[in-house]
This record gives structure tokens, sequence and C-alpha cells, in this order.
């Protein structure tokens, strides 16, 4: 199975976005856009952090999401949705990206029902769709969903913020999921670094985000080649 190095972009405006994907979109396939609506995660990223008040929509969030629908980049985008409740903007991000990952944790309306819902409506817009679990959450509230699902994101910090150490004990989280999900997209996502990177890899996944890595490094295209080898 490939193994995708995925960078994550943690911004607070699209130009920044649209920076991020320029920086890395010559030696990556996929980035990840880190969503944050301020309610689900202490922290708020674009577009919630562009449009006033908490976890908010409408109009002006519409326009700003267009932003990203219009912009000409090779590499695939996934919407990682760190969001109270996502079923409020699926729809518009089945507008402009290619995978929307949402967590577990969120308040999903009468979760399963739900999870199968947007399973549904991304299946239906042939785009991807994944589940994020937080570090303590059990895989095991995954495994209704595998045989519909493109990615489960394991995440190895506290979702919020970047630059935080990575928790090594969730990778044998990866492990015992690998075992039950041979052909599955497995992702990590939080504190991958040169240091780490080949635990990371033998754990099993095969989807590997980093942000502060790479973002932060000297030379982006050697940081992405030194998480590939
Ligand atoms: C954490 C985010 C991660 C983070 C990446 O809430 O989901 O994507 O930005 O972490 P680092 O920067 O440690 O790779």
């Amino acid at each position: 199975m490939k193994t995708e190095i995925i960078p994550t972009i943690l911004v607070n405006n699209f130009k920044q976005v649209e920076e991020n994907i320029r920086a890395v979109e010559k030696y990556v396939n996929w980035v990840q856009l880190d969503i944050m609506d301020g309610v689900f995660v202490n922290n708020e990223t674009w577009p919630h952090s562009v449009v006033p008040g908490k976890a908010k929509r409408g109009e002006k969030y519409s326009q700003e999401i267009k932003k990203l629908k219009k912009l000409k980049t090779r590499v695939k985008i996934e919407a990682h949705l760190m969001v109270e409740k996502p079923e409020e903007e699926f729809d518009e991000w089945l507008k402009a990206a290619d995978r929307i990952i949402v967590h577990f944790e969120s308040k999903i309306t009468s979760r399963e029902l739900g999870i199968r819902e947007l399973i549904k409506k991304a299946k239906n817009k042939k785009k991807g769709i994944g589940l994020a679990l937080n570090p303590e959450t059990h895989y095991a509230v995954a495994t209704p969903f595998l045989k519909d699902l493109d990615l489960i994101l394991l995440m190895t910090v506290q979702p919020g913020w970047g630059g935080q150490e990575l928790k090594s004990w969730v990778l044998e989280k990866a492990e015992a999921l690998r075992k039950i999900w041979p052909k599955g997209n497995i992702e990590v996502d939080g504190g991958v670094n040169n240091e780490n990177i080949d635990k990371v890899k033998k754990s099993g996944v095969n989807l590997i985000c980093a942000g502060t890595y790479i973002y932060r490094s000297k030379n982006i295209e050697e940081a992405v080649k030194e998480l590939k080898l």
C-alpha cells in the first residue's frame, strides 16, 4: 500500500491557505486543511476565523469556501473538520474538497445514523469520506463503518494545535486497526517528524500528516523527502 505524506495547513486566512498549498503542490498528492470552529477545539482557523461569531456559517462563510473551489492546483484537498456540528457545513465542503474527515466525537445527529448519512452524501458526490478519532477514542467505534469509509484518521495529538508531541501509544491503536482493516487507509495526524517517522510507518499506517515539521523546515522539499524515505 503506497504511503502518502500529507502536509497539514492550519492557518487563519485564505491567502495563507493558497501559499501553503503552492509551497508543497510539486512534492505531494494531497494536502489537509485543518478546519477549526473554536467550539469543538479551542482554536479557530480559516474560514471560521474570518467570519465573526463562534462556529458561524452563512453567506460570508460560503464565499470563503468558494475561493478554495476556484483554486487551481494539482493536489487533492481533504478538509479535516474539527467542528462541533460538521453536518452544518458538510455540503459546503463537498463542493470544494476532494475528501472530508469528520470527528466521531463531534455532535453528529443520532451519531451512527448521522455518520451513515454523511457517508451516503459523500458517495453521491463521488467525494472521499473519513472518520477521525481523538487519541482517547477506541478504534472499535469505527468498525460499523469500515466497509464504507475511505479512511480512518487516528489523531496522535489532541486536536487544536500544531507543534505538539506525538502520542506514541496511539500507534498501538493503528497496529490493532490494521489487523482488522488490512486494506483500509489509516491516517495519523499530529507530531510527526523525521525522528518518529520510522516507528509511525512500522505501525502500519499509510497516510501520514505533518504540519510543523514540513512548514517550519528551512527546505520544504527536503522535509517532505525526509518523511517519504
Ligand atoms: C492538530 C491538527 C494537526 C496539526 C498537525 O489539531 O489536526 O493537523 O496541525 O500537527 P503537527 O504540526 O504537529 O504536524
